[in-house]
Order: C-alpha cells, then sequence, then structure tokens
C-alpha cells in the first residue's frame, strides 16, 4: 500500500539524483535498502511495511480478475496533471525537512497547514518552508523557519484520522506570486470538482526530479461508497473526504498539500492505495471539520 505519507521515498531518489549520478544501480539499491531499513525502526515504516506488502497481494487479485491492472509501483507527483504556475496556487508552500518534501497552504502569512504526517515527530527547526515558486528547487521563492508545530488532537499514524498541522512561521511570509487561502465552512458535495496541487519526481524511477507544480482536477466520491473502497485496509472517518478521476491523483511527495474549491481551501492530501488506481480514490483531510480546531490554534498562539 502506498500512503502518502511515503513522501521520503521522493527525498532518496531526489538524493540519489543530486549525489550519485555516476553510482552503479546495484549500490544505489543497497544504500537504498539500508536507508529502509534504518527508518523501520519507527512506527510509521513499520506501517509502511506491511502495507507494501498487501500492496502486493491486492496487485495479484485484481490481475486475477483481469481488470486493467498496472503493477504496483511508486507514483510520486499528481498523476495525470498538468504543469502549472504557482501564480495560480499562491497559497501553496513547499515544506521542507532536509531533502523530504512535502506541501502545505498559507492561511495567514504566518501560518501554514499541511498533514500531520508530514511533521509528527520532528522538531519545528528541522523544516523550512518556501512560498512563491513554481519549480521544485525553489530557488525563486522566499523561505521561511518554522517557531512552533501544532498537531491535530486526535491524529495517529496508525489511523491517519485528523490528518492536519499547523506550523508557525518565524516572520510573515509576503511576496510575488504569495497569498493566502480560506478555510472552507461545509465539505464539499460528492460530484464535486476540486483541484488538487504538487511537486514530485516524474518517473517512479526516480532518476528525474520534475522541476514543475502539477496540479489536476478529481471529483468528490460519496463517503459510503469511499468506506466501501476502502474497507478492510482503512477505517474513512467524518475527517476525510475522498477524490477520485480516471488516471488522476495525488500521490507520494504531494502530502499536506491543497484541494480547492473555487479558491477555497477544502481538504489536504493525506493518503490513499497506490495512486490512480481504479476502485481506490485518493484520501483527503476535511477541512471544514478541522477548521474550530485551526483557528483555536491560530489565535491562541
Ligand atoms: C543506517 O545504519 C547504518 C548502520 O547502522 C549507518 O552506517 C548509516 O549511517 C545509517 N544511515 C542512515 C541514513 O541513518
Ligand atoms: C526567518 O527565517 C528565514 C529562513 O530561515 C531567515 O532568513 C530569516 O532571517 C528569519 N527571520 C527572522 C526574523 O528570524
Amino acid at each position: 500500500m502506498l500512503w502518502r505519507w511515503d513522501y521520503f521515498i521522493l527525498a532518496m531518489l531526489l538524493l540519489a539524483e543530486l549525489t550519485d549520478l555516476g553510482e552503479t544501480a546495484v549500490a544505489r539499491n543497497q544504500r537504498k535498502n539500508r536507508r529502509l531499513r534504518n527508518a523501520s525502526g519507527n512506527k510509521l515504516a513499520a506501517r509502511r511495511k506491511q502495507a507494501g506488502n498487501s500492496r502486493k497481494v491486492s496487485t495479484k487479485k485484481v490481475n486475477q480478475n483481469k481488470k486493467t491492472a498496472t503493477p504496483a509501483k511508486i507514483e510520486s507527483r499528481i498523476v495525470g496533471g498538468t504543469s502549472t504556475s504557482v501564480s495560480t496556487a499562491p497559497y501553496i508552500v513547499q515544506l521542507r525537512r532536509g531533502s523530504n518534501l512535502c506541501g502545505g497552504s498559507l492561511l495567514t502569512d504566518r501560518w501554514v497547514i499541511t498533514a500531520a504526517h508530514c511533521v509528527k515527530g520532528h522538531s519545528a527547526s528541522d523544516f523550512t518552508v518556501r512560498a512563491g515558486t513554481s519549480t521544485l528547487d525553489g530557488s525563486d521563492g522566499i523561505t521561511r523557519s518554522v517557531d512552533s508545530i501544532h498537531v491535530a488532537p486526535k491524529f495517529t499514524t496508525n489511523k491517519m484520522n485528523m490528518d492536519a498541522a499547523l506550523l508557525k512561521l518565524n516572520e510573515t511570509l509576503t511576496g510575488t506570486n504569495i497569498g493566502t487561502i480560506s478555510m472552507a465552512t461545509s465539505r464539499p458535495k460528492a460530484g464535486a470538482n476540486v483541484r488538487i496541487a504538487g511537486w514530485g519526481i516524474t518517473r517512479e524511477s526516480g532518476t528525474t526530479a520534475s522541476q514543475t507544480l502539477e496540479a489536476a482536477q478529481v471529483r468528490v466520491v460519496r463517503q459510503k461508497k469511499c468506506r466501501l473502497n476502502y474497507r478492510g485496509r482503512a477505517t474513512i472517518t467524518k475527517f476525510m473526504i475522498c477524490a477520485r478521476a480516471a488516471g488522476k491523483d495525488a500521490c507520494s511527495g504531494d502530502s499536506g498539500g491543497p484541494v480547492t474549491r473555487n479558491n477555497v481551501l477544502v481538504g489536504i492530501v493525506s493518503f490513499g492505495y497506490g495512486c490512480a488506481r481504479p476502485g481506490y480514490p485518493g484520501v483527503y483531510t476535511d477541512v471544514s471539520a478541522i477548521r474550530q480546531w485551526a483557528n483555536k490554534v491560530m489565535a491562541n498562539n
């Protein structure tokens, strides 16, 4: 199973690209495996491993059903999206921790909302936030550090419920192509079109990093249907929204990024089973359900 919080895969691949272009594939794989093993000391990675197993099983099943199944693989960008400029989403930010990447949205010039799974277990000083850039390297953007992290009270990496966190920036973040977005007051209805955006690598083999922001339109799925879709794999709660479109989805590296409708923030990229697979919508945090909590945190900190 490929959860959106596999975002660190992106980091590994980016790192591989930057640091060992001359390295043999064997050496690279060995290094990768070592990293994964190291990481498996924590809960998050343990879940990841499990998830990987169930992905294999399910692929087999799908194949047996003679559906048009692609083998389980890592799709690490907005799948089926098109390149876009940050001017179409001035509220989007890159959230970096070393070479790890997540997305986020500016709610005010001082506060970023992202996925809890992007930040839980790390300290504020580990992160930087960059805004006003369309490119992955972000050299044309403006950078801020993070003063404090506030994780939603019901979040656990196990259930991925209430997958939201707020970051207070060290100073205000404004400038060209930088703006804020307001939180939705009600959940989008089933059938509504919403927009997802994020950065990521362009190929699962990970030798080329995408330099541009990608966006795609997906459609909200009925909650009841999504619950059935994920039965036995994940519990779809009232803090979640599901959305899909044929061949389009969010994927690793997009975690924490915005889901919008008419320039209002309705969701946060959270998780999914594979990416853009038939029968498995992307799962997003319902912003209208965490709004009260978010407003309280921003007012009190
Ligand atoms: C992983 O563990 C090995 C051996 O314990 C160590 O040499 C290596 O630096 C670790 N790598 C990371 C990324 O922590
Ligand atoms: C805020 O963080 C940025 C990026 O680390 C840094 O350049 C800037 O000087 C910081 N501002 C303050 C007021 O500390």
